[in-house]
């Protein structure tokens, strides 16, 4: 989704802000621009389209200023083109802005605006919340002594505006400042030395400095030359808590891998560890979590556990929903974050509310939370974004530590949030059925996930030959079983995702009651069959794919025998325990899909349309 880059020091800002631009990209975008304050001028370069496509524009301005904003669009009102592209300049010519989100109000404003001589050159919310800044400053002059009507203006503007924003604001009449907000989207200042940075995404300062503001809803953030002050939109003073980032920039590069995505896939291992790391007893028989501000004794009150996400982390509900009931056997209700902030569902009294979200600002799951939370219900949050609005809103939670995720279609985050689900799953059990020594044995068994994925790994080869021959075709099947139907939906999502193949993800059984209609040899079926109790009957499932000539490709357990023939490709990985055995199947799809995409020339880590994080509603 849009990105945010802001720059106020003694350097050239165009260089800097563009740099932060190229590392906002894995957001989603359509457009980008950026205006640059400088002879008090705001002089604005902007495009439709990558930011590669900025750069010569950026190069005709010669820019030099020391202060400015730069922004990746991704439309939502008015489409695709360069005058819809932020930055916005106010018809009088004195501010710029860029701005995440949505003004729901928009046109009541802008019909105001229009009546008092405001011309507008786009056809978007965000130019008119610019001009009413302008309108604003041009109304009242300074709001008092020692108050900046730049500052004020901009809180003026922003006390008449509904919905969501994240902005930086510019004004020609204050060099060397920068004024920022933000309601429901991300926004970061860097403290640098002798220079700050604006961000919406941790990725895009980092470079220069890893001392971080993280701005609240309803905060906003004045900077100056060599100074800085955030206050609400009441105007109360806020005395702002700088944190360090805990990643480092060559967590946020490719390094010599040819898409961030093949990147996280093959960092699985490491992640899986990182996640695991100095969180279980030390007897070795449950795990331990420092963050849930949930006691033991109320845990163990609890009668149902309710779930909520989005896209892939809605998957790891899923799994996490499987794995609670079987090993701890408390009944678990799981939601999409978006139904679930509208339909009111009933809810048992006693019921832990749960969102999973990689980036923490997705908005659907933050509505969620508040929903949940403003019936009174406990909230908690698995995510991997420290400091993210979800992290903090929530009640308490579980970080995934894997690291930033560049790439759009999540991997090294899923297999991550089914670590969590899993430890919270044994968490759970061994205060209720789960003995001594099976909690030691669930241990061993997470611990040599690490192990095991590294092993499926060595697949890679295999996965790629068999990719080739199942690139060009459009329509593609993904059946599962039990823990491993949500990874048959996760298998199909990262296929459409980043291949644009139309895939769906079924319960292998369910197959027959409609999917079997469109089997023929143009449909190929992905099945997974785990060795155990129900391997037989994947095969059955198998045999009525195979009876209408449907292409198979099978991923089993090591040294599963299949009858011959039946399956066109087989893909192993190891034999391991229930819990780890959704992060191991992983793999296989992950691999699948991503080489596919690759063969059919797809841009794999900017798939089309789609956003990192999708802070629209
Ligand atoms: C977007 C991304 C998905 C992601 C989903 C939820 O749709 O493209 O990859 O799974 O958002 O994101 P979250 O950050 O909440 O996990």
């Amino acid at each position: 989704m849009c990105g945010i880059v802001g720059y106020v020091g003694k350097q050239k800002a165009a260089a800097i802000i563009l740099d932060g631009l190229k590392r906002l990209e894995y957001r989603g975008y359509d457009s980008a621009g950026m205006c640059v304050l400088q002879g008090g001028r705001l002089d604005v370069a902007k495009k439709a389209g990558r930011v590669e496509d900025l750069v010569e524009e950026i190069a005709r301005h010669r820019f030099s200023g020391t202060t400015g904003i730069g922004h990746t669009r991704w439309a939502t009102h008015g489409g695709v083109t360069d005058a819809n592209a932020h930055p916005h300049v106010s018809s009088d010519g004195r501010f710029a802005l860029i701005h995440n989100g949505v003004i729901e109000n928009y046109a009541q404003i802008k019909t105001f605006l229009a009546g008092n001589g405001y011309g507008f050159k786009s056809e978007t919310d965000s130019e008119v919340l610019c001009n009413l800044i302008a309108y604003h400053y041009a109304k009242e002059p300074a709001g008092g002594e020692g108050t900046s009507c730049f500052l004020e203006s901009v809180r003026k503007a922003l006390g008449h505006v509904e919905g969501t924003y994240g902005i930086a604001v510019l004004c020609a009449d204050s060099p060397g400042e920068i004024v920022a907000a933000r309601k429901a989207s991300p926004l970061l200042l860097g403290v640098g030395d002798g220079e700050y940075l604006l961000a919406s995404d941790a990725s895009a300062l980092i470079s220069r400095t890893k001392n971080v503001v993280y701005l609240k809803d309803g905060e906003l953030v004045h900077v100056t030359p060599g100074a800085f002050s955030i206050s609400t939109l009441d105007q109360a003073d806020v005395s702002p808590v700088v944190d360090r980032i805990t990643w480092s920039i060559t967590d946020a590069e490719k390094g010599a891998h040819a898409h961030f995505m093949e990147k996280e896939i093959f960092e699985q291992p490491l992640a899986l560890e990182n996640t695991m790391r100095g969180r279980f007893s030390e007897d070795g028989s449950t795990a331990v979590f420092g963050g849930l501000n949930v006691t033991a004794a109320e845990l163990r009150q609890i009668d149902r556990f309710l779930f909520c996400a989005c896209g892939t982390a809605w998957h790891a509900c899923l799994v996490t929903e499987h794995l609670i009931e079987r090993f701890a056997r408390v009944p678990v209700e799981v939601d999409y974050a978006s139904e679930f902030r509208y339909r009111n569902t009933p809810l048992h009294p006693n019921t832990l509310f749960w969102v999973i979200s990689q980036s923490g600002e997705t908005i659907d799951t933050l509505a969620a939370l508040r929903e949940a939370k403003r019936k009174g219900y406990r909230a908690l949050a698995i995510n991997n974004v420290v400091g993210s609005t979800l992290a903090r809103e929530a009640d308490g939670g579980i970080y995934q530590h894997v690291g930033p995720e560049i790439g759009v279609a999540s991997t090294k985050a899923f297999t991550s949030q089914l670590m969590v689900g899993a430890m919270i799953a044994l968490y759970v059990a061994r205060m209720r059925d789960m003995s001594f020594s099976d909690g030691v044995s669930y241990v061993t068994a997470l611990k040599r996930a690490p192990d095991l994925v590294r092993k499926a790994l060595e697949q890679a080869p295999h996965i790629k030959a068999i990719a080739k021959r199942f690139a060009p075709y459009n329509d593609m099947l993904f059946l599962g079983r039990l823990s491993l139907f949500p990874l048959a939906l996760e298998g199909a999502l990262k296929l459409k995702e980043i291949s644009y193949i139309h895939a769906e993800g079924y319960p292998a059984a369910e197959m027959k009651h409609g999917p079997i209609a469109l089997i023929s040899e143009k449909c190929p079926s992905v099945f997974f069959a785990p060795s155990g109790e129900i391997f037989n009957k994947i095969v059955s499932s198998m045999q009525e794919i195979k009876a209408r000539q449907g292409p198979i490709i099978a991923i089993v357990t090591e040294g599963s025998e299949l009858p011959p023939g039946l399956a066109d490709e087989v893909i192993t990985f190891p034999e391991c325990h229930e819990a780890v055995l959704p992060i191991v199947a992983a793999i296989p799809v992950q691999l699948l899909s991503y080489y596919i995409a690759v063969e059919r020339g797809c841009d794999v880590d900017k798939p089309r349309n789609l956003a990192k994080s999708v802070t629209v509603e």
